[in-house]
């Protein structure tokens, strides 16, 4: 018994920051953004839109394409490194407003790889005869991000995607997962302050310690060496080669980083789905909400094989592969 994606869903918000906008905000170019991120805009959250109203967004209609009663699931698994409050978790507010009566509920923090994780978990959970399981990736980066500081303010963006998983019958269905970690690094991408290391105080926010701080060019490094580990790790573990791949759904961090990734792996781009152009880096969101756009526009059906790949603060990594 293994999980199968039911259904898929996503939102991003309405309001559209374009790479034209950031340039009369901070010293920088469509020209510098695009050539170094492929990033023409992003998404941002309205006044009063948190990440839990995103979430029940892509959450609802997920629970639609699968054609699952929110009333019928079990766990609600909410990928997110910016939740509407410390406490409580943000998973239990989307339960509430789902109407998820029977659910369990609680966020992952896991960065970027958090919607992976979360798939990881579910999968585990259903192996073990649990039935119905959300897993949403929800972000409101704009909430973390520094307006002033042109290295991260150009990357993010808000949105949300979410995947409801149910036992399969065959052959179809998550594969495996392989999730990792390396703390040692935790110092590349980090919020230093709000938490119990460095409490909200006057000096935090006058250092502007609350908002995300990403060591941009080592962090890239990184990421594209264990990124095309992290392919060959679960490819290897099913005994596939990147012919047998469909479709890899990557992080939507950086196109150079995806580009340099799929080169190594000799994966020709047609086979690579791309929309960070248009959302930015949603952390938690990206690959749920690339995933949703790729079933929608049929580049996933029946029988497809497809591997998702993230990599983010932490450091995490992850890869996850599917038979759809
Ligand atoms: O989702 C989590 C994982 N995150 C990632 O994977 C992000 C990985 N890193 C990256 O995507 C890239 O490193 C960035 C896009 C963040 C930066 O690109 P880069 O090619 O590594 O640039 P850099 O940091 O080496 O900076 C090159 C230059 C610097 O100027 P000097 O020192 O050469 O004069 C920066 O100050 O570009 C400058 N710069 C900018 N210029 C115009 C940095 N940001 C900007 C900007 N506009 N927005």
């Amino acid at each position: 018994m293994r999980a199968r994606i039911l259904g898929t869903g996503s939102y991003v918000p309405e309001r559209v920051l374009t790479n034209a906008d950031l340039e009369r905000m901070v010293a920088t170019s469509d020209a510098w953004i695009m050539e170094r991120t492929g990033i023409r805009e992003r998404r941002l959250a309205a006044q009063g839109e948190a990440c839990s109203n995103l979430a029940v967004q892509a959450a609802e209609r997920a629970l639609a394409a699968a054609g699952v009663a929110a009333a019928e699931l079990d766990l609600i698994l909410l990928a997110t490194c910016t939740g509407d409050y410390p406490v409580p978790s943000t998973a239990c507010l989307v339960q509430h407003r789902l109407g998820a009566v029977r659910a369990a509920a609680c966020d992952i923090g896991a960065a970027c790889c958090g919607f992976l994780y979360g798939l990881g978990v579910g999968d585990a959970y259903v192996r073990t005869g649990t039935r119905y399981v959300l897993v949403i990736g929800a972000e409101v980066m704009s909430a973390v991000t520094d307006w002033t500081d042109r290295n991260t303010c150009v990357l993010f963006g808000d949105g949300a995607g979410a995947a409801v998983l149910g036992p399969s019958e065959g052959d179809r269905g998550i594969l495996s997962s392989h999730l990792h970690s390396d703390g040692g690094l935790w110092d590349l991408i980090a919020v230093p302050g709000g938490g119990s290391r460095m409490p909200p105080s006057e000096k935090m926010v006058a250092e502007r310690q609350q908002y995300i701080k990403m060591k941009g060019n080592e962090t890239f490094k990184v990421a594209v060496k264990t990124l095309e580990d992290g392919v060959r790790e679960a490819l290897a573990a099913n005994n596939l080669t990147v012919d047998d791949l469909d479709l890899l759904v990557p992080h939507q961090a950086n196109l150079r980083i995806i580009k340099a990734v799929a080169s190594r792996l000799g994966l020709p781009l047609e086979k690579v789905m791309l929309n960070l152009e248009w959302y930015g880096n949603t952390s938690a969101a990206s690959i749920p909400l690339a995933l949703d756009e790729a079933v929608k526009a049929g580049r996933i059906t029946e029988g497809s094989l497809v591997l998702m790949e993230a990599f983010g603060a932490g450091l995490t990594w992850a890869s996850t592969v599917v038979r759809w």
